[in-house]
């Protein structure tokens, strides 16, 4: 088969893993007979250098016409004052918005041989199989007034958190469908005894429930649910919540698994097509959870992992290739096996290996 995909490396150490991502990905190609033409564009840093915006047209429209997007990292301090006019995020931000990525799951699985790179007793995250979905598009990280202004007594600002009952329903029904897919544990998080966003989250989550019958469904404060996902993290099935409170817990939960630099993400849409898909056909962006590591840039150290797993997300989620997503997947753990590590998950006993070799190690057991 023939797909279409756009490659959007960024900034920081973006580019190096995304190489190695999509050496990957053409190595699949090779293997299963697929044709994956690549449209590269800029974003974030890099876009705001060369074109003086942090999302181009061009880079919107190459992403709009994809199967599927690939993203690596965006930002860096060059780009980092605070009174800037663009910043690298807007780009992120922007592309989320204009493509529609409402709904992003960010698994969180630990890898047994793992347990013990971890900052957590081994006891505690051992078996740990979690997929946190964020609502993406909306709250806080959207509304407006979102602004800065002088005052007479002083400088305010504000930021507003509004969600309507559609942002809310299509996420919560993104939870409860995935649910189904696995343990069938979902676990609602807002802060519903202070926030009325979150009030309407949990009563549109309570009149959702019925439709679900099979879907064991609990209201989990956010506070609670940070501490709980250090306290007993293999509690956790299938976390749903808003877009600012994704954001914090999915940073926490992604010491679980030893390092940011392992965990991949989806950021699914439905680009007109109506209903969301879980199967293999939604629109997509993909991309490491991890940010673009500036301090590591060019050093061939960065960890690929993260990435290469977003690749095996996108054959899955968007391009419904799930033999080859598995292939990906099992190639990673094989060479976790084989004791090769990179510098953030390295362990004593174990063989150190940079960016490019650990891309090499993988393609080699596919
Ligand atoms: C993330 C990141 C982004 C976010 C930043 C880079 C804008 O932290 O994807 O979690 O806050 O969504
Ligand atoms: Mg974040």
């Amino acid at each position: 088969m023939k797909f279409n995909i756009a490659v959007l490396p960024g900034d920081g150490i973006g580019p190096e893993v995304m190489t190695e991502g999509v050496r990957v990905l053409e190595s699949v190609g090779q293997k299963f007979n697929h044709q994956f033409i690549l449209h590269y564009g800029d974003i974030g840093g890099i876009a705001i250098d060369r074109h003086g915006t942090a999302l181009p047209q061009e880079t919107l429209t190459i992403s709009q016409n994809a199967d599927a997007v690939l993203l690596a990292a965006v930002g860096g301090p060059k780009w980092d004052d605070p009174t800037a006019k663009v910043r690298p995020e807007d780009g992120l931000l922007g592309i989320r918005k204009e493509l529609g990525l409402f709904a992003n799951l960010r698994p969180v699985k630990i890898m047994p041989m793992l347990a013990d790179a971890t900052t957590i007793k081994p006891n505690v995250v051992q078996g740990v199989d979690l997929v946190v979905v964020r609502e993406l598009t909306g709250g806080l990280y959207f509304g407006k007034p979102k602004k800065q202004w002088q005052t007479g007594r002083g400088r305010r600002a504000v930021d507003t958190l509004a969600y309507s009952e559609h942002e809310i329903e299509r996420i919560l029904r993104v939870g409860f469908e995935l649910a189904r897919t696995r343990r069938k544990k979902l676990a609602s998080v807002d802060k519903a005894n202070v926030l009325e966003t979150s009030r309407l989250w949990r009563q549109i989550a309570i009149e959702l429930a019925p439709e679900y019958p099979d879907i064991e469904l609990q209201h989990v404060l956010v506070d609670s649910c940070a501490m709980r996902l250090i306290q007993r993290p293999t509690d956790f099935d299938v976390i749903v919540t808003e877009n600012t409170f994704g954001d914090i817990l999915t940073d926490e939960a992604s010491m679980l698994a030893g390092s940011m630099g392992m965990l991949p993400s989806a950021s699914l849409g439905t680009k007109n097509k109506g209903k969301l898909s879980l199967t293999g056909h939604s629109f997509g962006m993909y991309e490491p959870i991890h940010g673009s590591a500036p301090s590591r840039a060019g050093q061939n150290k960065a960890n690929p992992i993260a990435t290469i797993l977003s690749v095996a997300m996108m054959l899955r989620y968007s391009l419904a290739l799930a033999k080859e997503a598995a292939a990906i997947e099992n190639a990673v753990l094989q060479v976790l096996k084989d004791g090769y590590r990179t510098y953030d998950i390295m362990e004593e006993g174990k063989s150190l290996v940079g960016t490019r070799e650990m891309g090499s190690l993988i393609m080699k057991r596919l």
